[in-house]
């Protein structure tokens, strides 16, 4: 179907990206883009080498009542990858957000509360044990201006939640590759401060942190390639893994009306250029991978969630390669 393009540009969807790198390429799915004979998985098969659930392992859905663990979906798909010689990384442990009504209602003190949140922590860690081997612990604990939210879990437990989180997923898988996970921290100088300072505090105490998850929901226009290639350091050289967990590459930021031209593409396409060099500037150790929000614009979030027109990803609304496709697999 892309033979003609790919004989003109010499990059096509016959092409693969992760065997081209030399650090996994991952992606966000669901269960509905692994039905077999479509074209959804025929993409994701031969493209990516490690899988990101997208929604199905967060609270509401892995453990949608107190005494109730939801695991066949994710089984199914954690056991796709694992038969395909695939990682799977685990998002996310703890949230502000998609947990279960009964965590949101939950009745009791605030040791009650800690012990619900390990039950949940260790209850999912162990039963991906061996499978799994990295986890987004907590997801997204501080707001813009550098303050620890005011979640759920800071509220009923303590700013001291996220040392037990932590602490809680190593006792049940002391092997797992443990993340903290955010945005804006490649834009935001005071959010990525207060990150900087916990991982810091945290690795001064011996709390089990190993790996930065920067989110990069970013734009043609921001963060420029000076600023992010600062962040990278400061995370790397507190000796974190770091994951570009959650990459897509928005066209239009603003929510206006865009025409859809080739600048625009071009544009996006020498972004994730820049991007993957500064990312290969990583020492290899610290290189855990980079995952894509999605593989193709017709699925990814920012749409329906933002409620604006948007391109952001590798593969346009008819599955063929965008430019930003071709560029990177130039970068790698
Ligand atoms: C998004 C999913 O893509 C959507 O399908 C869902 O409705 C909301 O969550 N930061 C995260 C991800 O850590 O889990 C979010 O995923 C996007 C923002």
């Amino acid at each position: 179907m892309t033979c003609k393009k790919s004989e003109q540009s010499n990059c096509g969807d016959n092409l693969s990206l992760y065997s081209k790198s030399s650090f996994p390429i991952g992606v966000a799915i669901e269960s509905y883009d692994m039905v077999p004979g479509t074209r959804n998985k025929e993409i994701i098969d031969r493209q990516f080498n490690s899988f990101t659930a997208e929604n199905i392992l967060k609270p509401n859905s892995i453990h949608p009542q107190e005494n109730t663990f939801n695991w066949s979906e994710a089984d199914q798909m954690v056991d796709y990858a694992v038969n395909q010689n695939k990682r799977f990384h685990g998002h996310t442990l703890l949230w502000h957000n998609q947990l279960p009504n009964w965590m949101e209602n939950f009745q009791g003190n605030s040791a009650e509360w800690e012990a619900m949140m390990k039950t949940h922590i260790q209850t999912v860690c162990s039963h991906y044990k061996g499978k799994i081997t990295a986890w987004d612990v907590l997801n997204e604990a501080f707001n813009e201006d550098g303050t620890l939210r005011n979640s759920l879990w800071k509220q009923h437990i303590g700013a001291s939640y996220i040392e037990k989180a932590f602490l809680f997923a190593h006792e049940a898988d002391p092997s797992a590759i443990l993340f903290y996970n955010d945005f804006n921290l490649a834009l935001n100088d005071k959010k990525r401060e207060a990150v900087l300072s916990l991982v810091r505090n945290l690795k001064q105490r011996n709390v089990p942190i190993h790996g930065i998850g920067l989110q990069m929901h970013i734009s043609i226009y921001f963060p420029n390639n000076s600023t992010i290639a600062s962040a990278l350091k400061d995370f790397y050289q507190l000796g974190l893994k770091v994951h570009l967990s959650e990459l897509d590459i928005s066209l239009n930021p603003r929510g206006v009306d865009i025409d859809l031209n080739d600048d625009l593409l071009q544009k996006q396409a020498q972004k994730i250029h820049d991007l993957s060099i500064l990312y290969q500037q990583i020492p290899k150790p610290y290189q855990y991978g980079i995952t894509f929000w999605g593989h193709s614009d017709v699925h990814s979030w920012i749409p329906g969630f933002f409620g604006r027109e948007d391109y952001p990803l590798l593969f346009d609304t008819n599955y063929e390669v965008k430019p930003m496709y071709c560029k990177f697999l130039e970068s790698l």
